[in-house]
């Protein structure tokens, strides 16, 4: 019996996958076999079905369901983290919020730490902090959560002072900060462009004790020139922490996007000199970024090359081969614009450890 309800449960994590309404008839046919489903069985499922996007339906079938399940604190909390954490949607979490209310159900620190994040990352500043102002007064403890994200809507809405506060603060009720609470203040300042104030909070960082995250030199390496994301590159292998595939693509699309070619051709060097095998995103990267770029004999180039590498043909590049959209990717200047960009490389190869990471060819 007991087998026999794990594999109903495993099935409808599955089902949840694909078939949420699958999943749900399976759920009611474990009344069939003389299952009754229970509160445990229900919140899985409906975690299943936010967990693979079908949020909506898991919030119709615990309606639904109330007469047998009634509503509470959980289930509103796992849809709500569907909204909040999952896909994004402030509009649907504030739908999701007065339905609690509305059913007098009473959010706990879990739905606050949900709504916090929502408005967070929705840039919503007073939002973020009329809540926390609630959660408080309703006797509820925020947790690290709560404080990481006060900190990224503080330093996204340019109150930097306030949110290196709030680290502070964190110390003051004996949470410990980590490493994502300096990401949650890095991140923004890197998008804004802000490098000096972001490599500061670095050293705020490793001062304690705190090692940057593959998401920290990510974020860096956004906002560099070609020296400092070649300096941010050695220092992620040094530190044993990346370049993964993800960096190399960030670091291709980045050049493109800036609309210099010859940069990104030179990342594509720096990837092959640590035997990093490019995968076929980063070729479709490369040669789609030349192509837009107007440099369609270097595409051309490099699709010869990776089909000679294995890789299966591609018929959306072949056509951007044949009739290449200029200007798709690549903002401004061109070939000519980009021969005489001085870079240098820093004689570092003899002493960089570089992690060799080989990935097996894509058949
Ligand atoms: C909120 O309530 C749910 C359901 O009772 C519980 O599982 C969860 O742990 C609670 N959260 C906190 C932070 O107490
Ligand atoms: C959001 O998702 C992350 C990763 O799945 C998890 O660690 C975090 O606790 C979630 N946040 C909330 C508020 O549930």
């Amino acid at each position: 019996m007991v087998l026999l309800l794990i594999s109903l449960l495993v099935f409808i994590r599955y089902a949840a996958a694909n078939n949420p309404s699958k999943a749900i008839r399976t759920f009611h046919a474990m009344d069939r076999f003389k299952i009754i489903p229970d509160t445990e069985a229900f919140f899985i499922l409906l975690r299943a079905l936010c967990k693979h996007g079908n949020i909506e339906e898991a919030e119709e079938f615990m309606l639904i369901n109330r007469k047998v399940f009634p509503l509470e604190t959980e289930g509103f909390n796992i849809i709500l983290n569907g909204w909040c954490n999952i896909s994004v949607d402030v509009v649907e979490a504030k739908r999701v919020w007065r339905g609690m209310s509305n059913n007098c159900v009473t959010p706990n620190a879990t739905s606050y730490t949900c709504m916090i994040s929502c408005f967070s990352k929705d840039g919503n500043l007073f939002d973020s902090l009329r809540l926390y102002d609630e959660m408080k007064k309703r006797g509820w403890i925020p947790g690290l959560e709560v404080y990481n994200s006060l900190i990224n809507v503080l330093t996204r809405e340019n109150c930097l002072k306030e949110a290196l506060h709030v680290i502070d603060k964190i110390k003051e009720t004996g949470l410990r900060p980590d490493s994502s609470t300096y990401n949650a203040i890095i991140l923004p300042l890197c998008e804004a462009h802000k490098l000096v104030e972001a490599r500061n909070v670095w050293a705020n960082m490793v001062r304690e004790g705190l090692k940057p995250t593959i998401t920290t030199y990510h974020a860096f390496i956004g906002g560099m020139n070609v020296e400092g994301t070649l300096e941010m590159l050695s220092q992620m292998r040094e530190a044993h922490c990346g370049p993964n595939s993800h960096t190399y693509l960030l670091v291709l699309n980045k050049f493109f996007k800036l609309g210099q070619p010859g940069n990104a051709l030179k990342m594509w060097l720096e990837i092959e000199k640590y035997e990093l095998l490019p995968d076929s995103a980063h070729y479709a990267a490369l040669i789609q970024g030349l192509a837009a770029c107007g440099w369609l004999m270097k595409a051309r180039e490099f699709y010869a090359e990776m089909r000679s590498r294995g890789f299966l043909d591609d018929p959306e590049l072949e056509k951007l081969l044949r009739e290449p959209l200029v200007g798709n990717k690549c903002h401004k200047g061109g070939p000519l614009q980009n021969g005489n960009e001085d870079i240098r490389i820093p004689c570092t190869k003899g002493h960089i450890r570089g992690r060799k990471v080989f990935r097996p060819m894509k058949r």
